[in-house]
């Protein structure tokens, strides 16, 4: 299989202003993965783990302070003239489909635009293939649909709206930022089986991004574990998940072992201690929090080959 997307030893500082002057936020903290041809990597970790950061360094809407991404065969790190190979070839779907499509518009336009800003066929072909979208990810009857308004369609069918206006352009890849967070359980499923079926059927990678496992678990083939900024556990995911080797992996998994069904609504709490006041950077960044940290983890652990597809930066490892 051939490789899509990968990126390597990304970074990405902030500052911001903290309680005790100007605070430095590593957000990206040397990140490394890469993606092949049909595959779903999931990248998940707790909200301000710095998901959608890595998401928007990859489509370039702000620069990586160093590190190299590669789509396609090309590096397109500082390379103007590959933004727009990448902003075709790489789509997003975004959490809130409300948030990410003009409510002013109608669902052809919507799903038709991103042929119209990068110029791609003429007028007739643009509105057969935004149509072809619209029926692939089963909006129907298409012609009805396509004259109607977001407000006029359920939070499921909006996000087909954003899905049908991510493929039209034949991507290689989606990334998906919490597809499904904010739609109700019920549909939830429905969603993330068309994105099953439209990764069989037209080949498309996936970046699927969240904080829910359970969601994860359903549509990934590969899983990396970001904790404040950097991946400290990657490999398949049914493996990751029934014999996680990092502290924080088993943290997660408990969290979303949650028997009953009306729970998984609720915003699920890690159920571990909130970090100390300790600089995080300092040595392995989960130990503040860790029930099994020892004296060697005030160093910083790498990640390290634990199996052929697996890694780990753990000097502990549970399992
Ligand atoms: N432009 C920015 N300036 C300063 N801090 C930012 C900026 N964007 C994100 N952050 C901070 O980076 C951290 C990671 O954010 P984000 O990537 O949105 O995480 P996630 O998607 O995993 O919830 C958060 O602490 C957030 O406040
Ligand atoms: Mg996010």
């Amino acid at each position: 299989m051939p490789e899509i997307l990968s990126v390597k030893n990304l970074k990405k500082y902030f500052t911001k202003k903290g309680s005790s002057g100007k605070e430095t936020i590593r957000v990206a903290d040397g990140v490394s993965f890469s993606i092949n041809s049909g595959e779903t990597l999931v990248l998940a970790g707790e909200s301000g783990s710095g998901k959608t950061t890595i998401a928007r360094l990859i489509l370039r809407a702000i620069e990586p302070d160093s590190g190299t991404i590669n789509f396609d065969g090309e590096e397109i790190t500082n390379q103007h003239e590959h933004l727009k190979k990448i902003r075709i070839g790489c789509q997003m779907v975004h959490q809130d489909p409300y948030a990410s499509i003009n409510p002013r518009m109608t669902i052809l336009d919507i799903v038709r635009e991103p042929l119209e800003i990068n110029s791609i066929r003429n007028k007739t072909e643009r509105n057969n293939l935004a149509l072809q979208a619209l029926s692939q990810v089963k909006l129907e009857p298409v012609e009805e649909i396509a004259t109607k308004y977001p407000h006029m369609l359920s939070g499921g069918q909006r996000q087909r709206v954003a899905i049908a206006r991510a493929i039209v352009t034949r991507p290689k890849i989606i990334i998906a930022d919490e597809p499904v967070s904010m739609l109700d359980v019920s549909v939830r499923i429905g969603v993330l089986e068309l994105m099953k079926e439209l990764q069989e059927k037209l080949g498309i990678s996936f970046l699927y991004i969240t904080h829910d496992l359970a969601t994860a678990n359903y549509i990934g083939h590969r899983i990396a574990i970001l904790y404040l900024g950097k991946i400290v556990e990657t490999g398949p995911i049914n493996e990751i998940l029934s014999s996680p080797s990092h502290p924080y992996t088993q943290a997660l998994i408990d969290s979303i072992s949650d028997p009953d069904p009306d729970n998984l609504q609720r915003d699920r709490k890690i159920r571990i201690n909130d970090p100390l006041d300790i600089n995080v950077y300092q040595g392995c960044r989960f130990r503040a929090r860790c029930p099994y940290a020892i004296e060697k983890c005030k160093q910083e652990p790498e990640l390290e080959e634990i199996s052929d597809k697996r890694q780990v930066a753990c000097f502990v490892k549970i399992n």
